[in-house]
């Protein structure tokens, strides 16, 4: 299993690999699967701004439709393009979109591989509407 650093390495290769002309704010993402397996995403913008997407979504939805249902972790590096990455927070829709996956433990890793806190996702979104409430 990897550890929380170089999953935050992951995190911040996949920002590189960011989309947004628009922005120019970049994005990376990177989830660390229960079999070991990582998944990365970076945020995608479009000239039709709305269909954009946020790189947490792009990791989560790569690999729920490559079949994976049980998450470790996610690392996130994000920040203005040209700029070290300082620290980015998870957007709502992103904290409603990992909750519908992870458990409330579930790992969220925050800042740049040099220096990060991991938080937890109760953390992120307390109260949170989820599978079990309908
Ligand atoms: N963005 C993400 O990729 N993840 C977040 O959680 C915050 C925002 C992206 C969306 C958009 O491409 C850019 O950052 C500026 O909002």
């Amino acid at each position: 299993m990897i550890d929380d650093k170089t999953l935050m390495e992951e995190a911040q290769k996949a920002r590189e690999r960011s989309y947004s002309p628009y922005s120019r704010f970049r994005v990376g993402a990177a989830l660390l699967t229960k079999s070991g397996k990582v998944y990365t995403g970076s945020n995608i913008e479009n000239a039709s701004y709305p269909a954009g997407v946020c790189a947490e979504r792009v990791a989560i939805f790569k690999a729920v439709s490559e079949g994976e249902r049980a998450f470790e972790a996610l690392a996130l590096v994000g920040g203005k393009e040209g700029e070290t990455a300082d620290f980015c927070a998870p957007c709502g829709i992103c904290r409603q979109v990992i909750s519908e996956f992870c458990p409330k433990n579930f790992k969220i890793l925050l800042g740049n591989p040099e220096k990060f806190e991991a938080h937890t996702l109760r953390e992120l979104l307390p109260l949170a509407f989820g599978p079990n409430d309908l």
